[in-house]
């Protein structure tokens, strides 16, 4: 009699095969190639990976963390783009130039102008590839630093970064993309000419593994998850918490500086001005964007909500205990889908007038009603005579009334390995270390000293798709 063994044992072995094909996480262990390995899968990796497969190119996609999406999906707010459909249908006049100039002055003018002119050139073109590939920013928003309503989120004001995390994913999928998660990079490979050659890692049992390749693409994220790392690079944010996912560690950093890689600007560490105290979980700008207002625990305005990052932040630290209070009412709540996620978090106070959310929060109620009464009367003559604010939406004539405690936290690190155009990385003398791309967190000189709320997602997708066009070139 033949035993069970015999018989089933090709067929397994079928299925066994058949399933290290299309499955994340069950590729070959050692020995593999392709032509293009992509570190990293966050928004920047999951976006090249599928641009390059798309240009015909066999892609591995390694990820050291149990899931893909890195910091992306915890991206809120959306991405900015100049001159794209939603802008037009809504009357917006915008231009790539206008978005260079507020990139350029929002960075403080450290930023490297060749990045941000191929950033705000082709955020666009970012647009429409999220669309094409299931993730469709229809709405348009303002965010701080922007001249203009620029930042496209979905329909309904839903949180953008896990929308396009879960549409990638998708495609990822469709693509058939060999993806690979608990698989840590140690080491980038390269050949007896200095020429990237391959990756080397290990994988969640502790085997190493290495694949071959003929380029190998960088997009492993910030290192604003990696306190120590933060510390290191700007003392003063020692006790601030982070808005970052785990997997932000800056391994990806290292891994360039050991074949020589430049690094720029690793000092300019971004503060987001609203995260929760003591947890950092994040509050989107799209709150201010979207009309609340800041005030502190005297109850009192103090500041323009919608300038950058780094100046409310820093007018924010300036209160007492460096707390403030997003305010903002039903009408908001409506519109802006993502603030749904911080009632369910039970992170929201409120009060059916202005008077009862104030002693919710402990804030003199007379001082809070007097300033959201001085607010809705500017809003009215159409001009913020007080803070000079230009986009004023709410005008709290209605309740609900809503508070958020918020203080700023660590959020992204602008510097990171240096690139050119074709985000080929490059080392200290400034010439390209063969066959090494990188794209998003991971590069410097895109935010210079401080980056606008959205050019994170215009970022990480425009170089993203730039980096796999021309690795996939190179190939040729
Ligand atoms: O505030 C936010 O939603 C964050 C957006 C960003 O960092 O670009």
């Amino acid at each position: 009699m033949k035993s069970t063994k015999t018989v089933w044992a090709p067929k397994m072995l079928a299925i066994v095969l058949a399933a290290m094909l299309i499955l994340p996480g069950c590729g070959g262990k050692s020995g593999d190639s392709a032509d293009i390995v992509v570190i990293g899968a966050g928004g920047a990796g999951m976006t090249a990976a599928i641009e390059a497969q798309s240009l015909g190119a066999k892609v591995i996609l390694l990820e050291k963390m149990p899931m893909v999406g890195g910091n992306t999906v915890r991206a809120e707010g959306g991405l900015n783009a100049a001159g794209t459909e939603y802008q037009k249908a809504q009357g917006i006049e915008d231009s790539p130039e206008l978005h260079f100039e507020d990139t350029m002055k929002g960075g403080k003018n450290l930023n490297n102008p060749d990045l941000v002119k191929v950033l705000t050139e082709n955020a666009k073109d970012s647009v429409e590839f999220l669309k094409e590939n299931g993730a469709e920013l229809s709405e348009v928003g303002k965010a701080g630093g922007a001249s203009v309503p620029r930042i496209h989120r979905p329909e309904g004001g839903e949180a953008a970064g896990n929308f396009i995390v879960v549409a990638l994913k998708k495609k990822l999928e469709e693509l058939q993309i060999d993806v690979r998660l608990q698989h840590e990079v140690t080491e980038i490979l390269t050949d007896k000419d200095g020429k990237v050659s391959g990756v080397k890692g290990t994988d969640k049992d502790g085997k190493t593994f290495s694949i071959d390749a003929k380029a190998v693409i960088l997009t492993t994220g910030g290192f604003g998850a990696n306190l120590d790392m933060v510390v290191k690079y700007k003392p003063e944010l020692q006790g601030f918490t982070t808005t970052n996912a785990p997997g932000a560690q800056g391994s990806g950093i290292g891994l360039a500086q050991a074949l020589g890689a430049k690094l720029v600007d690793m000092e300019q560490i971004q503060i987001h001005p609203t995260t929760i105290p003591g947890e950092g979980v994040l509050i989107t700008e799209g709150v201010r964007g979207d009309g609340a207002i800041l005030v502190n625990q005297e109850g009192a305005r103090f500041t323009n909500e919608l300038l950058t990052r780094d100046v409310v932040s820093q007018n924010i630290l300036a209160q007492k205990d460096g707390i403030a209070y997003l305010i903002f009412n039903d009408e908001l709540r409506q519109n802006l889908g993502a603030t749904e996620t911080y009632f369910e978090m039970g992170l929201v106070e409120e009060g059916q007038t202005v008077a009862e959310l104030a002693s919710k929060i402990g804030v003199d109620a007379a001082a809070l009603e007097q300033s959201v009464k001085r607010y809705a009367d500017m809003k009215n003559k159409g001009a913020d005579e007080d803070f000079q604010r230009d986009d004023m939406r709410l005008d709290f004539t209605k309740g609900n009334y809503y508070a958020i405690k918020v203080t700023p936290g660590i959020h992204h690190t602008m510097g990171g390995v240096a690139i050119n155009t074709q985000t080929e990385v490059l080392n200290e003398s400034g010439a390209v270390i063969p066959n090494l791309y990188a794209a998003g967190e991971v590069t410097g000189g895109v935010h210079g000293a401080n980056r606008l709320g959205g050019n994170a997602l215009a970022d990480i997708v425009t170089f993203g798709r730039i980096a796999a066009q021309e690795a996939v070139k190179a190939l040729n």
